[in-house]
């Protein structure tokens, strides 16, 4: 599968965390979204939206899954695994902050390079930093005793 590859969703991308899962699928719409409008000739102003709304929905999505991890005491008990996750959030924040200021001043990345930077991270995030988080979750009771079905 090529980095610039729409992604499709499956069974290993599930994390188990409903909410997580569900905020995923809105991430991975956005970026097959993009994948599908993005040509190899951009205008800027369509490049800043697409990372802007990018950047929106991403920041929401890390501030829900930092609040689970306080919530249920992954802060606490896996001090290394968080500052890892977190500092994972906040390079890809600034990461498309970067890109989103090089747009607006006329440095427009490409398509390849864009989408191969949020494929790549997407899905190691999700596949090894995200499923850390969701096991520590699941192996919890009170997460347990919060979210029984
Ligand atoms: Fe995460």
């Amino acid at each position: 599968m090529a980095d610039y590859d729409l992604i499709v969703w499956n069974d290993r991308l599930v994390t188990g965390i409903d909410k997580i899962d569900e905020q995923h699928q809105i991430l991975v719409s956005l970026f097959n979204e993009a994948n599908t409008k993005l040509t190899a000739n951009n205008k800027a102003d369509f490049l800043e939206q697409m990372t802007r709304d990018m950047l929106i929905y991403a920041l929401y999505h890390f501030e829900a899954e930092e609040e689970l991890m306080h919530k249920y005491g992954y802060s606490e008990e896996k001090t290394e695994d968080v500052e890892t996750h977190i500092r994972q959030h906040r390079s890809f924040s600034a990461k498309v902050v970067a890109v989103h200021n090089d747009i607006k001043a006329g440095i427009l990345i490409s398509r390849e390079d864009l989408l191969s930077f949020l494929n790549n991270w997407l899905i190691n995030h999700i596949l090894n930093t995200d499923e850390q988080l969701a096991a520590f979750l699941l192996a919890s009771d009170k997460y347990r005793s919060d979210n029984q079905r």
